[in-house]
């Protein structure tokens, strides 16, 4: 599977032909200038949940490429609103079989508001699960015992996407236990750097995870790879 790395929690994945972007943040991170927001392939759009950080270039893309947005009942809605009305919604618990695989959308324990204030539901996280492979994308989350349902629940993970900046999230230590929880030993950190907040050593948390056996990768922003 071909994995796009665009900042902060934004990538994209390249299933059985189909484009499928996560959170796009692009045009307000300074340290994503060099990607090109108009040059973005979609053929799906799943949000997290309603923050700014994970919904900026939403709608700007979603016009560009007629793509579906997929989240939960209320940003939907929110998006059906402005005009857009491509889109699928989800619960909690709930799945649904998409063209390239099957989506699970998942708890995180964040908040969420959209960015006009409108009430964004409940944030999550989302599995993917497909013949090209599986991964969990856990959005913005504190670490949860709930991260222990996903390997009762759902096939065995390829990878995982892990938030690891702390402070508005968990945490590279947490997310250690989150990798552990999901019995998965491939991960790819997002959601740090980005912010003062959220900056990272980069060499200690690759060791936190080296020490339990796992891999973690940081990617740079606009680079792809296999995974
Ligand atoms: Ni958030
Ligand atoms: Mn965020």
């Amino acid at each position: 599977m071909q994995f796009t790395f665009y900042g902060q929690s934004c990538f994209s994945v390249n299933i059985k032909g189909k484009n499928i972007l996560f959170d796009p943040f692009i045009t307000p991170n300074p340290k994503a200038k060099h990607i090109d927001v108009n040059s973005i392939q979609a053929d799906y759009i799943l949000l997290s949940h309603g923050h700014g950080d994970h919904v900026a270039d939403a709608l700007t893309i979603a016009k560009n490429t007629g793509a579906k947005i997929v989240s939960n009942y209320e940003i939907i809605s929110w998006y059906a609103e402005k005009g857009h009305d491509n889109g699928h919604p989800l619960n909690h618990g709930g799945a649904w079989n998409f063209d390239f695989g099957k989506v699970k959308y998942v708890n995180a324990v964040h908040s969420s508001v959209l960015p006009d204030g409108t009430y964004g539901g409940n944030p999550g996280g989302f599995v993917i699960m497909s013949d090209e492979g599986n991964f969990y994308f856990a959005g913005d989350t504190a670490l949860t015992l709930d991260m222990k349902l996903i390997p009762m629940t759902c096939p065995k993970l390829d990878f995982a996407v892990l938030p690891i900046g702390d402070n508005f999230t968990m945490g590279y230590e947490d997310a250690v236990i989150a990798a552990e929880f999901v019995e998965c030993d491939k991960i790819i950190g997002v959601h740090y750097d980005t912010f003062g907040y959220i900056g990272i050593d980069h060499d200690a948390a690759k060791a936190a995870f080296e020490a339990k056996g796992k891999e973690l990768i940081l990617m740079e922003i606009g680079e792809r790879k296999e995974v």
